[in-house]
């Protein structure tokens, strides 16, 4: 698995799970000062339409994170087929609620119209995945005071805790969701930033070209394995922000890891990579969160 280029030993890993955790004992204090200044803990609502185990398995984590950094959660489950009014009801109710600092719905929703009309629906202020058009729009406009969607923010974490520098650097992006891919280019491109963005979709001609031009290569695709040796050059950046399941059932991400990892400076493992990273986001946007208080 490991290999040599220009004298260095590499792949190293990007650890997700250590820089997350380290993360999340920080966190745990100001949660502990917020209870001390207000007289209680800072409060995180989270819904989920549906029984995806994907999506139930997440909830349940993010759960159970915040509650071992003294961050209160409740959470409501909503059955498929429930009218958009009620789930926009729910959300009215804790936007009003004085003690529900941050709201978060899981995604996906039934359909993209239903998932843009409950992202809308949440107050902006207590928005802590960054999906309000408000948020959305101050990202684009380099407008700090928004929350920053936890994924990217996770992976431009995670990158500088590594030292990795980007500035002038081709980072290549495949998938231009708005949880991921798109966010991801908005960030990179800022002017704190400044790397070279290229984004990827489905629709893109001569995939492995544009990857073989990368300093960077982020996979947010959805698709097992899709990226492959021949696709990247030697002494590359890999982030793998995929969750699949391959043919035994197991865990794996975007990237085919045996037979790229030789290839890169830096690879993230799935799991204990990126994933970590969201979950640590998540809880720094409520603290975030807990600001306007
Ligand atoms: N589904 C996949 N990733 C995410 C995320 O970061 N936030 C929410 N709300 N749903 C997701």
């Amino acid at each position: 698995m490991v290999g040599t280029f220009m004298n260095l030993t590499f792949p190293q890993i990007l650890d997700g799970q250590r820089i997350g955790e380290e993360m999340l004992v920080a966190l745990r204090d100001k949660a502990e000062s917020f209870l001390v200044r207000t007289g209680r803990k800072p409060k995180l609502a989270l819904l989920r339409i549906g029984e995806n185990p994907a999506s139930a398995l997440y909830m349940r984590r993010k759960c159970a994170v915040a509650e071992k950094i003294g961050i209160e959660c409740t959470a409501s489950v909503f059955p498929i087929g429930t009218p958009l009014e009620s789930v926009e009801e729910k959300i009215s109710q804790w936007n009003n609620s004085p003690s529900v600092d941050a709201i978060m719905v899981q995604a996906p929703l039934p359909s993209a119209e239903y998932q843009r009309s409950v992202f809308n629906a949440i107050d902006p202020k207590k928005d802590v995945d960054g999906f309000h058009p408000v948020n959305v729009g101050k990202l684009a406009c380099e407008d700090s005071s928004g929350f920053v969607p936890c994924t990217p923010k996770g992976i431009l974490r995670l990158l500088h805790a590594h030292d990795i520098p980007l500035a002038g650097r081709h980072v290549v992006i495949i998938g231009r969701s708005s949880i991921v891919g798109r966010p991801l280019g908005l960030l990179l491109q800022s002017r704190t930033v400044n790397a070279t963005v290229t984004i990827c979709h489905s629709r893109s001609q001569n995939l492995a070209s544009i990857t073989r031009a990368a300093d960077i290569l982020v996979v947010a695709a959805g698709r097992a394995k899709l990226v492959t040796a021949d696709m990247v050059k030697n002494g590359i950046v890999v982030v793998d922000v995929g969750q699949n399941r391959d043919e035994s059932g197991l865990l794996c991400g975007d990237v085919d890891f045996r037979s790229v990892a030789p290839r890169c400076m830096y690879i993230t493992p799935v799991p204990g990579g990126v994933g970590p990273m969201t979950v640590a986001m998540l809880m720094e946007n409520v603290i975030q969160a807990c600001e306007h208080e």
